[in-house]
Formats: structure tokens, sequence, C-alpha cells
């Protein structure tokens, strides 16, 4: 059979939520056109994010029932690190709460004022939490993702020769460490080559620079590296994940992502002096290290979803669902980051809406018209989240795991259409109000005109 079907069936149902284009109009101008204010209930298809959202299996309830919730040592803390261990091979594994919990203890305990941290794109919260300790965020994607329409196989590598030139002109002892972040979700949630961690991997050992893999989106990630780069077809998802976590020094994890977990992350390091730091910071904030912020049961849930997500049914029908909207949008004339991601739809909301200047957010217009018209949530990845860092205007459709059909697609790729056939008429929206950090979250806007 042909047909790519949702490799599982719904035993639990949760209602969607209806609402009259009147409603929407109201409920937007009350949120400040900012989509993060608007309360869920508000919302009939969420593709905010794919974070935390999505739906867990029978396995995962099943196992969250045997949580242990001894405050040190539980049974779960030992069920999950034997998961994690098996997949990352790391050395020491820390829970945290989620995965910038992660990266605010790591970049703590290794960035000071001065230092330069490369990655191919640093995520929001990473860029925040390595500013936050005095450090630069340095972002240094192959020059080739600069072209939305590109259609490469792994457009979310690191470009080496930068690296390389950063690493001369700031020298080595200024750079903590080097991060890719798999798949690249800032760049268009595009994967990274095993090769290119290769090259990454031997220009950081050369230096003795620790290289750190961003892992939230791995399993996502080792499928296009099985299907894309020469050599990986015959291996599974968790053999190619395997490697790619042996060529790193240590990681930062959302569980919230490829773990179907709805909270959770960790950090891991094999370095058992950065380790014990690491551990310090951790119970000042987020607990004790077997349990790190998370309750026994979440722990539980991570390991068993940890197993789950490199299964080759599920990820065949989950990048095939990424795929469909894509290709369908695009397909009639809506510019999508080339290739399809895996986690997400990127359009290219400047290229869309070539009336709307950068500093009135087409992004930002295109995700409130989107809203007004289907009740579809979706998230501005451009200068309202980075400011002048921004490359490029893009709106980002995430895809949450195991909760949205076939047919949910279909009503996205319609609603999408239609807000482009009157893409003329859109206005952009100017900032009335932010705060210094993050502004994405809560910034007010209003329309231009
Ligand atoms: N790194 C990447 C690449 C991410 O995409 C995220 C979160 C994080 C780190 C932080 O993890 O949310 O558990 O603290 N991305 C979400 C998103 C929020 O919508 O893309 P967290």
């Amino acid at each position: 059979m042909k047909t790519i079907i949702e490799p599982f069936r719904i035993k639990s149902v949760e209602p969607l939520r209806r609402s009259t284009p009147e409603e929407r109009a109201a409920w937007m101008r009350e949120a400040h056109y900012n989509l993060f204010l608007l309360d869920a209930n508000r919302i009939l298809i969420d593709l905010l994010t794919d974070s935390g959202t999505s739906a867990m299996s029978t396995g995962q309830w099943a196992a969250m029932m045997r949580g242990d919730e001894s405050y040190a040592g539980s049974e779960s803390f030992h069920r999950f690190r034997r998961a994690v261990e098996e997949l990352t091979g790391f050395r020491h594994v820390i829970p945290t709460h989620q995965g910038r919990a992660a990266e605010r203890i790591l970049f703590t305990v290794m960035c000071k004022p001065g230092h330069v941290v490369p990655n191919n794109t640093h995520f929001d919260t990473t860029r925040a939490n390595i500013e936050f300790t005095g450090a630069a965020a340095l972002d240094l994607p192959v020059p080739e993702a600069a072209e939305t329409q590109a259609p490469l196989d792994f457009k979310g590598n690191m470009d080496v020769a930068a690296l390389q030139r950063t690493i001369d002109e700031a020298g080595a002892t200024r750079i903590p460490l080097a991060i890719v972040t798999v798949t690249n979700n800032s760049g268009g949630g595009q994967p990274v080559s095993m090769a290119n961690l290769r090259a990454v991997r031997d220009v950081c050992r050369a230096r003795g620079i620790p290289f750190y893999l961003d892992a939230c989106r791995f399993a996502e990630n080792a499928w296009f590296i099985q299907q894309r780069e020469p050599g990986y077809g015959g291996r599974t998802p968790k053999q190619i994940a395997q490697e790619m976590f042996a060529l790193a020094d240590g990681c930062t994890f959302s569980a919230k992502k490829d773990a179907f977990a709805n909270i959770g992350g960790f950090l891991c390091t094999n370095d058992s002096r950065l380790a014990a730091l690491e551990k310090d910071l951790l119970i000042l904030t987020e607990g004790f290290p077997t349990y790190g912020g998370l309750a026994g049961r979440d722990l539980e849930a991570i390991a068993v979803g940890l197993d789950e997500v490199v299964d080759q049914d599920y990820l065949d029908y989950r990048m095939a669902s990424t795929r469909y909207l894509g290709r369908h949008i695009a397909g009639a004339g809506v510019p999508i980051v080339e290739p399809p991601g895996g986690h997400a739809i990127y359009v290219d909301a400047a290229r869309l809406l070539p009336h709307i200047p950068r500093g009135e957010f087409p992004g930002q217009a295109l995700a409130v018209e989107l809203y007004l018209e289907a009740g579809i949530r979706s998230v501005e990845i451009g200068s309202v989240m980075f400011g002048d860092a921004a490359r490029h205007e893009l709106l980002r459709l995430a895809i949450p795991r195991r909760v949205y059909t076939q047919s949910h697609m279909d009503y996205v790729v319609e609603a999408i259409l239609a807000v482009a056939a009157r893409k003329e008429a859109i206005r952009g929206l100017r900032i009335v109000e932010e705060p210094p950090h993050l502004r994405h979250f809560s910034a007010k806007f209003e329309p231009t005109s």
C-alpha cells in the first residue's frame, strides 16, 4: 500500500473549539495582535509549537503510573538515565525541567564576558541564555541557507570554514564550546548531515574546544540522514542517532520535542569536572540530581518516549505529514523554506507579502491573518523574535507530534491558501510596547493604518 497512515489509533479525544470571524477579530484586538497572548480556548488548531504539545502513548501513560516519587535515587531516575545513556552514550546525565534550564546551567558554568559561542543557528532561548552570561552568540549557517527557495538536502549544516575562521580570529581560549542544533529550528527545521557534524567535531577537537549538540529534534535529524546521506540507508534511526551523539562531548535536550513528553529535558557531558559544577547549580534552582525539577512520572514518560521516537513507522509518518502540508501550499504558490523541514513548515512571509517592509513585521502580520481566517495559531520567526539578527521573515507552522490528523492538515492548507488569495490587502504591524528580553512573548502590536 502506498498511502501513509497515522501509525496509531485514537483512544482518548479532546474537543476542538470553533469560533466566528467576529469573535476572533475581537479576541485578536484584546491580545494586542500577539498570538502568545491569546487564550488556548480561543484557538481551533494550535501550530504555535511542537514543544510539550505531543500526544502521549498508552506506553507512556502506563509508565507514569509507576513513577517513583522518592526525593533521591528513585527507580524512575535510573530508568530515565539508562534510556538516555543507551541512546547518547554520555557519561553524565542531568535531568532538568526543560531545555532552557539545561542551557542556563551549561552556559553559566562554561561562559563569561568576552567569550563567543558559535552554533549553526541559535534558538531564541539558547541565544538569550548565552548573552545573559555576557558571552556572544554567533550564528554560522552555511551561506546557501540564506536562499529560502534552494532545495538542499542538508540546509541546516554549519559553515565549517566560517567556524575555522572564527576560531583563528577570536582564539580558541575565547570559545568555551561550539554547538550544532539538530534539526536547525531557527534555520527552517532543516537537517544537519553526519559529514557536517563530523567536520565540526574535527575542527573543535583540533583546537581543544568542546562540541555540543542541541539535540531537541535528534530523531527527525537522524531520519533525514537515513533518507538523504549516502551510506546511511541501511541503518536504523536509532543507530544513526547514536552515531550523532558519539561525535559530541555533551548535549542539551528538551524532552518536550522528540521525547513526546509534556515537560522535561536533560544536560549531558563526558566531563566529570563540569558535571560536578553543573549538579551544584542544578541543586540551587532545579532540584536534586536524580529528579532535576521533574516528577518521577515525568522521567518515566521521557524514558519511554525516547524509545518510541526512533521507530521507523512513526518517523516515516511524521515526515510525510509535514511534507504534505509543505508541498500542498508551495504547490499552490505560497513560498516556503525549501525543502520542507522536520517538525514544521516555514512560510517565507517577506516573499509572500513584499509590500510589507521588515520593520512592519510581515511574519507577524501573516500569523494574525491566519488566525483571523481560520482560528489557526502559528508563530513568527523573524524580526519580532530576533530583532536585527533575523535573517528571514518567516511564519512557522509547527506540527505537534501525534496530535492532528490528515484532515486537520487539509483544513490548514485550505486556510493558508485563502489568506494567500487576499494577500495584497494584508497590512503590517507596529510595536507599541515591548520588554527588554525575548520580546516576542509579550510585545503588544497594532495595525499600521
Ligand atoms: N533549543 C531548540 C532548538 C529549541 O527549539 C528549543 C525550544 C529549546 C532549545 C528550548 O527548549 O522550550 O524545553 O526550554 N523550542 C520551542 C519551539 C519552544 O517552539 O521551537 P525548552
